[in-house]
């Protein structure tokens, strides 16, 4: 055992593979990061403009034990220091899930001691509790990433009620279609998100579609169509198309519904506190129109850095110990499961 630590410490060993990043994290009691290696396959999935579920499988078996060692060394400990070990097991691609739970549960067999196996959307909501070291339940969190948009009250750690999620597409997804159709790069939403900085968000009158009054439940599908149909109709009638009028005219459609329906959520819960989490989290138009419409009625918005905002296995590991601490275990036949629901437990 490291001078640093006690023998009361929980060091935690995670790991996160569920799409196209290999990452592993190591933690001291679930909110202190020594280190959080990520690897990330984002140059071999852009020639397709989308991740490849084969390419992904193969490159986290390449990259984990790399990782796995790097972020060892890097947080200056070894495999006798580490005393309990986690890792997604969904949602997510089954391939690529698989090669990080199966490095985990290989550890805790090894050194027999103890495993828990996280959702990955959880992780995300968790990223928040590390980068903001006071942060506790209960809050409103909107968690946005390439394949899921969620609005939970999470009342206390590991209780969660789910408010609304999307019919569709996930928020990310949209960005990330609407960038290709615009010619833009893989992963979307950043190349939109600057563009949309310089361009007009008033330009072009995009729908927003709220669905039923009252519904916290998302739709982005028809958005995107609808940025698809006024792109082939410009070029159609030979009309120039000013990408950064169109990205930020989409942008500010899709995070107006996502502030108004949070906000309304928020308020419903009586919270005093709102998070976001997920890759769409790094938006700089969400954080600012949240953040505004927040402190307009007093709350306060949290958000992680961009590091702890998009895949990494810090926030899998602070998960795992919050559920390691109310005394779950996961067992050593634990599946990957690519639609693991918010709130289930296997
Ligand atoms: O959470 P994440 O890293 O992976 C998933 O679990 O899906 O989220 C990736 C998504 C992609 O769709 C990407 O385009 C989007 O997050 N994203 C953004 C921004 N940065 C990443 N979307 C809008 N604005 C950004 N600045
Ligand atoms: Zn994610």
């Amino acid at each position: 055992m490291s001078k640093d630590f006690t023998k009361d410490d929980i060091i935690t060993l995670a790991i996160e593979s569920s799409c196209d990043e290999t990452s592993v994290s190591i933690l001291k009691n679930g909110r202190t990061v020594l280190s959080n290696i990520i690897a990330t396959q984002i140059e071999q999935h852009k020639k397709f403009g989308g991740v490849v579920p084969e390419v992904a499988s193969r490159k986290h078996i390449e990259n984990i034990n790399f990782v796995i060692g790097e972020a060892l060394e890097e947080a200056n400990v070894t495999f006798d220091d580490i005393t309990h070990v986690a890792s997604t097991y969904g949602p997510g691609l089954v391939g690529a899930l698989l090669v990080g739970l199966s490095a985990a549960k290989a550890i805790a067999f090894a050194r027999e001691i103890p495993f828990n196996g996280v959702n990955h959307i959880e992780g995300h909501i968790y990223a928040n509790f590390i980068e903001h070291q006071e942060l506790e339940p209960p809050f409103v969190c909107l968690i946005v990433s390439g394949g899921h948009t969620h609005l939970v009250y999470m009342k206390d750690y590991g209780e969660y009620e789910i408010l609304g999620k999307t019919r569709d597409d996930a928020a990310g997804e949209a960005f990330d279609k609407v960038a290709r159709a615009l010619g833009l790069g893989y992963p979307g939403g950043p190349e939109i998100d600057k563009l949309a900085k310089i361009g007009d968000k008033e330009a072009i009158a995009f729908p927003k579609a709220y669905l039923e009054e009252g519904s916290y439940d998302f739709s982005f599908s028809g958005l995107k169509s609808a940025v698809l149909n006024y792109l082939n109709s410009q070029r159609m009638k030979g009309n120039p198309i000013v990408i950064e009028d169109v990205a930020a005219s989409f942008q500010q459609a899709v995070i107006e519904i996502l502030v108004e329906k949070t906000m309304a959520c928020a308020i419903e819960k009586g919270v005093k506190q709102i998070t976001i989490a997920g890759g769409v989290a790094a938006n700089s138009g969400l954080r600012q129109l949240l953040g505004k419409k927040a402190e307009a009625h007093g709350l306060h918005l949290k958000y992680p850095s961009l590091k702890l905002c998009t895949d990494n296995a810090a926030m899998i590991g602070c998960v795992a110990y919050y559920d390691y601490i109310k005394g779950y275990r996961s067992s050593l036949d634990l599946n990957g499961i690519p639609n693991l629901k918010i709130g289930e437990r296997h």
